[in-house]
């Protein structure tokens, strides 16, 4: 049996090499899942609108049930790559007709690939944002939890700008910084996981809509969209919900990336503000010494390469006209490349962060090493009437000084400057206990 879905009004057979350069079935294999559902909708909305007949339906049914249990098992998989299918609607599409022989044709009937693609897309997303969702916030509420330890043991980092010495913080207010990004990130998931089941283009046709009087409404139901989409050309072309889902994707990375950057320089003995476990580190094949930061490195480099490819699947789309064009093969190839990279590297990333330790002696020693409380001084000159330029010039003075003669410097310690913040938002322990807890209010908002 012919795994292609057309061909009656050609005279040749396709050149193989072509065909194999236009599957994108290694591309979409992982949404084989979301075609079944996508399928059984569809045998919903033809059987509603008497398109096909009951015993039809159920047959066909009980055909995609069975290959949903194939591809748990690994089996629908290997049929898929044997078959010639350009796609994996074609498999299943062509597994249908081997279970269900007499009613296999009828599974095509109204529908084209173009709004299978589109829906069964929109599915896919859907699911993956919530894990995208679930995970994020995971990471945000254990970078909360260490916060809190952390508050507890009241830890001192001299928090850099520019890589330089800038004024002393708590190590929990850095934890608790690092942890607000993946809330941002896990809102936009959470918003993603809304749009996607808005609109469902299924019944949408290959761009202008069906003459059988399929039932829109049933499979949207059935999908649990919250209705047919408006227009089919544009059902069929729209790829929104995917790019904004790789955006949230390659965002989140990012967030991922830059703590990443920051604990592999707190890891060099130059720094030895942390340490990652030999469980997470990797070794030399020729420096005996060596433990290296390989997961965090890596999470780093796959953040800017989601980067490139998140820009390739933009730039596949930037061109064509509306509706269905075969570019958009390549965008959902980049796109789903991109949020399953994601979410391996994201899950790498939680797992090497449950294995750093802060060597809080050390952090706390150097908090007010290099002159990181003088804006706590010209604060307190500033408080006594000076302006912020004769604040700024006084100790810059002292510091010359210092350096050149050695002259005393009688300021407050780091924990006095820390303690020494009153803003909201600021370094100071009543202060941080306050961000963590709206921290943690956020994190049990959004995980609802
Ligand atoms: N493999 C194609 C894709 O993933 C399926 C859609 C093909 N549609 C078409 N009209 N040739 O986008």
């Amino acid at each position: 049996m012919t795994s292609l879905q057309w061909g009656g009004r050609f005279d040749a057979p396709p050149n193989t090499a072509l065909l194999q350069f236009g599957s994108s079935l290694e591309d979409d294999l992982v949404l084989a899942p979301f075609d079944v559902r996508c399928s059984g909708a569809h045998v919903l909305s033809l059987r509603e609108g008497g398109v096909i007949s009951r015993e039809a339906a159920d047959a066909l049914l009980s055909a995609l049930e069975r290959v949903s249990k194939e591809i748990e098992s690994g089996a629908f998989g290997r049929f898929a790559r044997d078959s010639n299918a350009e796609d994996v609607h074609g498999a299943i599409d062509a597994r249908v007709r081997e279970l269900a022989p007499e009613s296999g044709e009828l599974l095509h009937a109204g529908r084209s690939r173009n709004d299978q693609v589109a829906t069964t897309l929109l599915l896919y997303c859907a699911a993956r944002a919530e894990r995208a969702k679930t995970l994020t916030l995971q990471i945000a509420a254990y970078l909360t939890q260490r916060a809190q330890t952390e508050l507890g043991a009241g830890t001192m980092l001299a928090a850099t700008t520019h890589w330089q010495p800038a004024q002393p913080v708590l190590l929990a207010f850095w934890l608790a910084a690092a942890a607000e990004p993946f809330v941002r990130d896990a809102r936009r998931f959470a918003r993603t996981a809304v749009d996607a089941m808005e609109k469902c283009p299924l019944g949408s046709g290959a761009v202008a809509g069906s003459s059988l009087p399929l039932d829109r409404g049933a499979s949207a139901t059935a999908l649990a969209f919250a209705a047919p989409s408006r227009n089919a050309m544009d059902a069929i072309g729209n790829r929104d919900v995917a790019c904004d889902l790789a955006y949230a994707c390659v965002r989140t990375l990012n967030d991922a990336s830059r703590i990443s950057e920051e604990l592999v320089l707190w890891c060099t003995p130059a720094f030895g503000y942390a340490r990652l476990d030999d469980a997470a580190s990797t070794g030399s094949s020729l420096m005996p010494q060596k433990r290296n930061p390989d997961p965090l490195e890596l999470v780093r480099a796959t953040s800017a390469d989601l980067v490139g490819r998140f820009a390739g699947a933009l730039g596949s789309m930037s061109g064509i006209a509306l509706s269905y064009h075969r570019d958009l093969q390549v965008t959902k190839g980049a796109i789903i490349s991109i949020v399953e990279t994601a979410l391996r590297a994201l899950d790498a990333f939680a797992l090497a962060l449950s294995h750093v330790h802060f060597m809080r002696d050390r952090m706390s020693d150097q908090a007010d090493r290099q002159f990181t409380v003088a804006t706590d001084v010209a604060d307190a000159l500033i408080a006594q009437g000076a302006t912020a330029r004769e604040a700024h010039a006084a100790v810059g003075a002292q510091i010359l000084a210092h350096e050149q003669d050695g002259a005393l410097l009688e300021w407050p310690d780091a924990r006095a400057s820390i303690q020494g913040k009153r803003t909201a938002g600021s370094t100071n322990a009543e202060q941080v206990a306050i961000s963590l807890e709206q921290l943690q209010s956020a994190i049990a908002e959004l995980a609802q």
